[in-house]
């Protein structure tokens, strides 16, 4: 069973996810270049097969698939048909409002069909080999799973961000060691479903927020929870155990771990060519806003607004039906933005960036 709960809907996370299509663009065009080559659907098929998972609300899947689909058309007017997943509960009513903005489908070319897919990126979404390309953006790094391993002092399995200290909140390496083997049995699934699902030749872009050296793309934004939560729990807003049993089940991949199943001797090595990988820490939008205009108090809005777009339900789901769950959300989030007002420096936020583009052999 998937373990998160999914992006708030209502277009909160399109309204609140510049940063997270800021992180997918560097790689768009690694994919803009090469999309040419893919391999022309076989005879009978007569049609381009894409498929997008982790698409959310849509707003910056139809962004990415628009370019894809106006490279494609540079050398190819045959029909495309697009598949746009997420699991069973995102807001798919509002994916297909940005697909039908106007009444009718809006995907920057004549024959194009699109329709929705409900189900995990770590199993099968279509049948075998019936792909030209897949693309995921900042999505895969939602465990499909969650151990059973208890993490009582800090919200992520990850390190904490080393600009925030606080008594109690500490995740050692060996508490990680169940999450990091959940990411990695995860990959191997992604890979071998779209292995399975893409035709030779055809090609997978793959990005998501992760680390690279020091700098991880969880610091600052489970910093700044972790304190608000922990605040709650000091004014006895909130039990202490809640904060104790509280996981995102998120993990944030180094580009060596997104290739380690790729690499010779591994076990997807004669599935996948990697034809362009890298790290990027990109520029993201409430930050570079704030150089501009030293605006701490927009900065800290949008900071917020980012994260709760993310994270809100994971938490509501988390929260004991007998308390006031929709007053401690509303606290929790004025505490999140008091606290990047009032100390910006304990959360500095970077958002690492990997992505690879690869080929079925
Ligand atoms: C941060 S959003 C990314 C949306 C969009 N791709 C973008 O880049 O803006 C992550 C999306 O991944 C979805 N997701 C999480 N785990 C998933 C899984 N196992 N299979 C498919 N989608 C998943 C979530 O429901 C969410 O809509």
């Amino acid at each position: 069973m998937p373990t998160t709960t999914g992006m708030k809907g209502g277009g909160y996370y399109d309204a609140n996810s510049k940063a997270q299509r800021a992180a997918m663009e560097p790689f768009l065009p690694w994919l803009e270049a090469s999309i040419e080559r893919l391999p022309a659907p076989s005879q009978g098929q007569d049609c381009y097969r894409f498929l997008d998972i982790g698409s959310s609300e849509g707003a910056n899947a139809v962004f990415a698939i628009k370019r894809l689909i106006r490279a494609l058309r540079r050398v190819s007017s045959l029909p495309i048909q697009v598949g746009f997943d997420d699991l069973p509960s995102n807001d798919f009513n509002r994916l297909f409002l940005n697909l039908f903005p106007q009444g009718r489908l809006e995907l920057a070319a004549e024959e194009i069909y699109a329709c929705a897919v409900a189900g995990t990126a770590f199993g099968r979404l279509v049948p075998a080999g019936s792909l030209q390309l897949a693309t995921t953006f900042n999505a895969i790094g939602f465990l499909n799973e969650k151990p059973k391993a208890d993490l009582p002092n800090f919200i992520l399995p990850m390190a904490p961000g080393p600009h925030a200290p606080r008594r109690g909140v500490d995740v050692t390496d060996q508490d990680l060691i169940p999450f990091r083997t959940q990411a990695a049995s995860d990959l191997k699934a992604f890979y071998t479903a779209r292995a399975a699902e893409l035709v030779s030749g055809g090609q997978l872009l793959v990005q998501v927020f992760g680390r690279r050296g020091e700098l991880s793309t969880s610091h600052g934004i489970y910093d700044v929870l972790s304190d608000a939560l922990l605040d709650a729990v000091e004014q006895g807003r909130l039990p202490q155990v809640v904060y104790e049993q509280l996981l995102f089940p998120i993990y944030f991949r180094s580009l060596e771990e997104l290739l380690a199943p790729l690499q010779p001797g591994a076990e997807h090595e004669d599935c996948f060519e990697v034809l362009q990988a890298e790290a990027q820490e990109v520029v993201v939008p409430f930050n570079q806003q704030w150089e501009l205009d030293g605006d701490v108090n927009a900065w800290a809005r949008q900071y917020t607004g980012f994260m709760r777009a993310f994270t809100e339900a994971i938490l509501a789901a988390a929260l004991p039906e007998n308390l006031p769950q929709a007053e401690i959300l509303e606290w929790i989030y004025e505490r999140i933005e008091q606290r990047l007002m009032a100390t910006p420096e304990r959360y500095p936020f970077h958002y690492i960036s990997i992505g690879a583009l690869m080929k079925r052999l």
